[in-house]
């Protein structure tokens, strides 16, 4: 017997390697921009920059060195996907912080504006939470709603597997970095390890250097004419 599983879902991890020294300095830069406007009492949700006004992280300098090893995974993971990156101009299009205190996290979300988003654990203490993956598509639903968790709860399923989940979690260490399609549901698992988790996430866009001949993708913005 063989079992084919057809048309994944690609998700990338890898690792990125910082000094304390360097990850010293992210981290005071970005507990500085967060005290800017976190005047409000706590709430059930994370800190992200993105919705606070601070979603352009890499214009700062401090984050030139690690924005450049992250496009380094970037172009792998378009590789993967068998993408020629020698076609496309690629761009940061928005990047910021998040920062989750003890019991908080983020609800299911996504980024529809964008290509390809990554996440990358600048600070991340054991048990403060992993990333989540939703799927709205489930290839292998036979009949409606048959793979819920109250199916499982009345063992009409015997166990979640990769066949029959809508959802993957992935509790990733310190220094590692995941890249996946913007546009999958994704929320993170609350922090359950009294410390503060940072990560720092950005969404980027592609387009192609010349559209000539081609209809789908985004022709170059240089191209374009503004009224
Ligand atoms: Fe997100």
């Amino acid at each position: 017997m063989k079992i084919f599983n057809l048309f994944p879902l690609t998700v990338l991890q890898s690792k990125i390697y910082l000094e304390d020294e360097e990850r010293k300095i992210l981290v005071n830069e970005i507990n500085k921009v967060k005290n800017q406007d976190h005047k409000q009492k706590k709430s059930l949700y994370a800190w992200t920059g993105d919705t606070n006004g601070h979603e352009f992280l890499f214009s700062n300098n401090l984050f030139k060195n690690l924005s450049n090893k992250i496009s380094s995974v970037i172009i792998e993971y378009l590789k993967t996907l068998e993408i020629n990156t020698e076609y496309l101009d690629i761009y940061y299009q928005r990047s910021w912080a998040t920062y989750t205190e003890n019991e908080q996290s983020i609800n299911f979300h996504t980024h529809s504006q964008s290509n390809i988003s990554f996440a990358y654990y600048l600070l991340k203490p054991n048990k403060s939470g992993g990333i989540i993956f939703k799927s709205n598509e489930l290839q292998n639903e036979i009949a409606k709603n048959i793979f819920t968790n109250s199916k499982l709860e009345k063992s009409l399923i015997n166990k979640p597997n990769p066949y029959n989940s809508d959802r993957s979690m992935f509790d990733l260490e310190q220094d590692s970095i995941i890249i996946f399609p913007s546009k999958t549901p994704h929320a993170t698992v609350p922090n359950r390890s009294g410390l503060p988790r940072i990560s720092i996430s950005g969404d980027i866009s592609i387009m192609l250097k010349d559209s000539k001949g081609f209809e789908h993708l985004m022709p170059n913005f240089s191209n374009w004419t503004k009224f």
